[in-house]
């Protein structure tokens, strides 16, 4: 990854945190866009704490266009181009709400964040990615798209949506600018969301699989390098191995 220009939303936090400071670790130019100043800090005085080489952010909200097109042009312009498109940035939503409880209000926040935030993210770097000679784009999607967790209907919703996005924008960038376009789905990770979710302080006893953020942050780097050239429109599950199986118990 050494020189590759990079950049993550949600990069202040949980998965997409692990994925700037891996970028950095390899060598990367890396730049991040957080909803919050506050977590741009607290990342910065941490895991990106600069050593050879700082890291660039900007805070803007991901599903309001012109907001994020601003940042991802700036970041752009700090690190001399864009290799790597990284959209990590989302939220859960409702948790624990029945489709009568689920507002129109709520339902909406959710896909202007997880699936609106991930297309303006993708139509403003296009036109920095064309100019790379091995430009991808990787998604943090969620096992959420595949199987239904209860009680998050707009999250699954939203995460439905993040596996077509995928396929179809595979197809149309790569013909067009040879853009690769793949997705990591991780069941649960544990991040601050995740503990914030369900109202736990750490997953140490969890009864389940859980996977660390390092887990989530090493298949995004996979997938974003140029060696993984031949991997386009993926949507990969990383669920050890839940859907692979049959609801047949022998
Ligand atoms: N945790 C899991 O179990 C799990 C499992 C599968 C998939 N995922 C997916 O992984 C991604 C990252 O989740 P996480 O668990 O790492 O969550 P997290 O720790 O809460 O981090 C989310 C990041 O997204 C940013 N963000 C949220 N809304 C934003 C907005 N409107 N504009 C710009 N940035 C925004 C947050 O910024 P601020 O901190 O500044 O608000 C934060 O940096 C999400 O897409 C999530 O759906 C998570």
């Amino acid at each position: 990854m050494d020189g590759r220009r990079v950049i993550v939303t949600g990069g202040a936090s949980g998965i997409g945190l692990a994925v700037a400071a891996q970028f950095l670790a390899s060598g990367a130019h890396v730049g991040i866009v957080s909803r919050t100043q506050r977590s741009i800090e607290s990342a910065l005085a941490g895991p990106l704490q600069a050593d050879s080489q700082p890291v660039h952010a900007r805070a803007a909200d991901v599903s309001d266009e012109e907001d994020l097109a601003s940042a991802i042009s700036g970041l752009a312009c700090a690190l001399g181009g864009l290799d790597t498109l990284v959209t990590s940035a989302g939220i859960e939503g409702e948790m624990g709400a029945s489709l009568t409880d689920v507002t129109s209000e709520g339902f909406r926040e959710v896909l202007d964040v997880n699936v609106l935030g991930v297309f303006h993210a993708v139509k403003c770097a296009v036109p920095l990615l064309a100019q790379s000679p091995s430009a991808s784009v990787t998604m943090v999607g969620s096992d959420s798209g595949f199987v239904a967790v209860p009680g998050m209907l707009a999250y699954n919703a939203s995460k439905g949506a993040l596996v077509q996005l995928t396929r179809a924008l595979s197809y149309e960038l790569f013909d067009e600018h040879c853009i690769r376009v793949n997705s990591v789905c991780p069941s649960i990770v544990d991040t601050p969301m995740a503990r914030r979710g369900l109202g736990v302080e750490s997953f140490q006893d969890a009864a389940y699989p859980v996977n660390s953020p390092d887990d989530v942050a090493r298949t995004v780097l996979f997938l974003s390098a140029p060696e993984s050239r031949s991997l386009n429109g993926l949507n990969l599950l990383m669920d050890f191995g839940y859907t692979a199986r049959s609801s047949f118990p022998a």
